[in-house]
Formats: structure tokens, C-alpha cells, sequence
């Protein structure tokens, strides 16, 4: 079954044509442009020059090739485990014709998360007095990038949203997570997803956050910082790809 998108070749199984090193290559040029010994293409299959048979691919033309791996269910489930695919399809990039390769290119690299999110942060005053009234604050997080749910792809992968009051000395902190952006499934089959909290294409979700600093908190420059980190299933968080900060004057 995972065979199917990850080594989707009959070259890279057991069997008369096995080829152990394409066997370990995975998701390979072939897998996408290889069919019936001819070399799929996006262009009209007219260039004499070609040293190896070449065919049109309208599947290769219009992105419907990415549907094959990145949309996955299986009967029971409530929801599909992989919906990249069909939350594109059911979006108005799909309808203005924004293809998963106007933004991931036909063989780019994974984009920088950054890109997916705009984070806006409205603190109410940036004067703090210790012991005071508590701060108020609004972070606002919008999908302004993604052509899919964000966190995009697997259910393992889930976003951290953090807030941190962090002094000058570099010493005192105090940090809280406001939320996790992502799926958390039930661990048994049919794998039903108990909730999901990811972005929808365009969604905005405004965090409310309320926080005071003690009497004997030190006084002077304080940084009121928020940071979003990827966070994989089973690995500890990486380094942020969001890291935006406000000076903060406490009396
Ligand atoms: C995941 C699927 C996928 C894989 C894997 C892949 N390609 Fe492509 N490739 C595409 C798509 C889709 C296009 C068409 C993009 C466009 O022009 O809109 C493309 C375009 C091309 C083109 C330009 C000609 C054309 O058909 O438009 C060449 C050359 C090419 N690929 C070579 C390669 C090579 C070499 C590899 C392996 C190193 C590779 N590709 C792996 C999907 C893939
Ligand atoms: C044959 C199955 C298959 C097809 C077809 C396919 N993908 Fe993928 N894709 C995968 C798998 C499996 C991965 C996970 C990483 C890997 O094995 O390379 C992946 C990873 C990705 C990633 C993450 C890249 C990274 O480095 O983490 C992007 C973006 C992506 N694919 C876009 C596309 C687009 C766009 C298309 C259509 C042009 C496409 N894929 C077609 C199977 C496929
Ligand atoms: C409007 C631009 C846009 C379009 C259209 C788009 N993507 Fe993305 N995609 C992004 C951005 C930005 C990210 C990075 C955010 C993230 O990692 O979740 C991303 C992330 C991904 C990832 C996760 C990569 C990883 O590191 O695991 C996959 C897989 C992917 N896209 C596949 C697709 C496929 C397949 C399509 C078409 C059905 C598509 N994308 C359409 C912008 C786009
Ligand atoms: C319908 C196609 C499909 C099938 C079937 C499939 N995968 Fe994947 N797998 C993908 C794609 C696409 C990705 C890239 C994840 C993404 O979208 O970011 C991936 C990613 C992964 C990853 C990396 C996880 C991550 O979050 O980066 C692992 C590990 C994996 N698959 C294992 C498996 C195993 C084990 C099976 C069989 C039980 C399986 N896959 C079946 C398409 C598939």
C-alpha cells in the first residue's frame, strides 16, 4: 500500500524488472514521466532532437499527476488523511488557475513555511507596571500563502504557536504555548480524526492573550515575543520560522 506513492514503480519491486538502485530513489523522475517506455511531457511531444520517445501528458500539463500521491483515504475513515489535494481543487486558486506548480515549481524544493502564514501582533500598551493591570493582547494568524490547509501534508506534522515574555538579562522568561496548528488522529483503525486545527485557505484565527508581570519581576527591557516552530510527530520543536518581537517598557 505505501508502495503505491512512495516507490510507485514496477521497476522498483521484487520481480524480473528490478532495479535496486531506482528501488531506492522513491519518488523519482520516472515515476512522473516515465509510462509505456515513452518520456512523458508537459509541451507537445515534437522535439526531433529527443534521443528517447516522448508523449504528451495533459496529467503533467495541468498538475492532475499530483493528485495520485498527495490525496490519500481509505474506507471508514471519516476524513482523508491526506487532503492537499482536494482542498486546492475546492479553492478559488483552483478556480483563477493557480496550479500546485505556480508555487512548488515542477521540481522545487519545500517552501518555507513563513510563506504560508501572515502574523499580526496588537498589544494594547507597550508600558508594563509590575504589579499592574494585566496586559492585553491580540495575535491574529492568517493563510495568506497556501493553496492548501496549513500545516500542509501528513497528520505528523503540526505547527507550535508560543508566546514569550523575555528579559534584557536573557535570563528571565516566561513562556506559554497559545496553540498547535494540526491534526490529532485516533491511534487505532479506521484512524478517525478526532480534531483539526489547521488554517483553511484564507482563514484567519485570532488568539486572545492575557498576562501580568509579578511585583518583583525585574524592571527594565522586556521583549513581548511570539515564534511558530514545526513540530513532526515524535521530534522535539525545530527553530521557529516566525519570530516576531515588541520592546515592552516595564516600570
Ligand atoms: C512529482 C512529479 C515529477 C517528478 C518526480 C519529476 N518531474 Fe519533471 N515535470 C513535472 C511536471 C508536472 C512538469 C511540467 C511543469 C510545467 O511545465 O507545467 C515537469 C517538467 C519537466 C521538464 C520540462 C519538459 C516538460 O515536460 O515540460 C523536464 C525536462 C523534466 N520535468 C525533467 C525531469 C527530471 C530529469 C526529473 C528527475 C530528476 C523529473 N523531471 C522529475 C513533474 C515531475
Ligand atoms: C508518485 C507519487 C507522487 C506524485 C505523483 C507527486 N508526489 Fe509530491 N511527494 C510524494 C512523496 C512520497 C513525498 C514525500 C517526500 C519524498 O518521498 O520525496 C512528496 C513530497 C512533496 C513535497 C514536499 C517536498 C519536500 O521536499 O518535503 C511537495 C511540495 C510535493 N511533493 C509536491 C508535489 C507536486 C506539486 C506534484 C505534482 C506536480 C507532486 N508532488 C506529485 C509523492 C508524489
Ligand atoms: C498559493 C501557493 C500554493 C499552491 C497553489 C499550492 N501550495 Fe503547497 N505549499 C505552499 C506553501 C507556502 C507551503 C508551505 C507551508 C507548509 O509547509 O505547510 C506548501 C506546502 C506544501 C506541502 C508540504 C511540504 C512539506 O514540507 O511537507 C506539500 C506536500 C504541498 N504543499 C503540496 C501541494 C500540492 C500537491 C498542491 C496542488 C494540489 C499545492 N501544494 C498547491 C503553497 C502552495
Ligand atoms: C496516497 C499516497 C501515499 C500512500 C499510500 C502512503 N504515503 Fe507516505 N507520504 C505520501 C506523501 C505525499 C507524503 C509527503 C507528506 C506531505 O504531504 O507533506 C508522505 C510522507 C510520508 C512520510 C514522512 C512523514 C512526514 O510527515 O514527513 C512517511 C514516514 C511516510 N509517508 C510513510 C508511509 C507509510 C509507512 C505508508 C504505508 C502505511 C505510506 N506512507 C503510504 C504519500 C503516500
Amino acid at each position: 500500500m505505501c508502495a503505491a506513492c512512495h516507490q510507485p514503480l514496477e521497476e522498483q519491486h521484487p520481480g524480473e524488472s528490478f532495479d535496486a538502485g531506482l528501488s531506492l530513489e522513491g519518488v523519482t523522475c520516472a515515476s512522473c514521466h516515465v509510462r509505456d517506455g515513452f518520456v512523458l511531457t508537459a509541451r507537445a511531444a515534437d522535439a526531433p532532437a529527443a534521443p528517447h520517445p516522448l508523449a504528451h501528458s495533459p496529467a503533467l500539463a495541468d498538475d492532475t499527476v499530483c493528485a495520485a500521491c498527495h490525496q490519500l483515504t481509505w474506507s471508514g475513515a471519516d476524513r482523508p488523511l491526506y487532503d492537499t489535494w482536494s482542498t486546492w481543487q475546492a479553492s478559488a486558486y483552483a478556480e483563477a488557475g493557480v496550479s500546485c506548480t505556480a508555487c512548488h515549481g515542477s521540481h522545487g524544493p519545500a517552501l518555507d513555511p513563513a510563506q504560508a502564514v501572515s502574523v499580526l501582533l496588537d498589544v494594547e500598551r507597550l508600558e508594563v507596571r509590575r504589579g499592574g493591570p494585566p496586559l492585553r493582547a491580540k495575535i491574529t494568524l492568517q493563510n495568506t500563502g497556501s493553496g492548501h490547509a496549513f500545516p500542509a501534508g501528513s497528520p505528523f506534522r503540526a505547527v507550535q504557536v508560543r508566546l514569550a515574555l523575555d528579559h534584557e538579562d536573557g535570563v528571565t522568561s516566561a513562556s506559554e504555548s497559545l496553540t498547535l496548528l494540526g491534526r490529532e488522529l485516533a491511534t487505532e483503525a479506521p484512524w478517525l480524526t478526532q480534531t483539526d486545527s489547521r488554517l483553511g485557505i484564507g482563514e484567519t484565527r485570532v488568539l486572545d492573550w492575557e498576562g501580568a508581570l509579578p511585583l518583583d519581576s525585574p524592571s527594565g527591557n522586556w521583549v513581548f515575543h511570539v515564534t511558530l516552530s514545526e513540530v513532526v510527530s515524535g521530534s522535539a520543536d525545530a527553530a521557529p520560522f516566525v519570530d516576531q518581537r515588541l520592546p515592552l517598557r516595564v516600570d
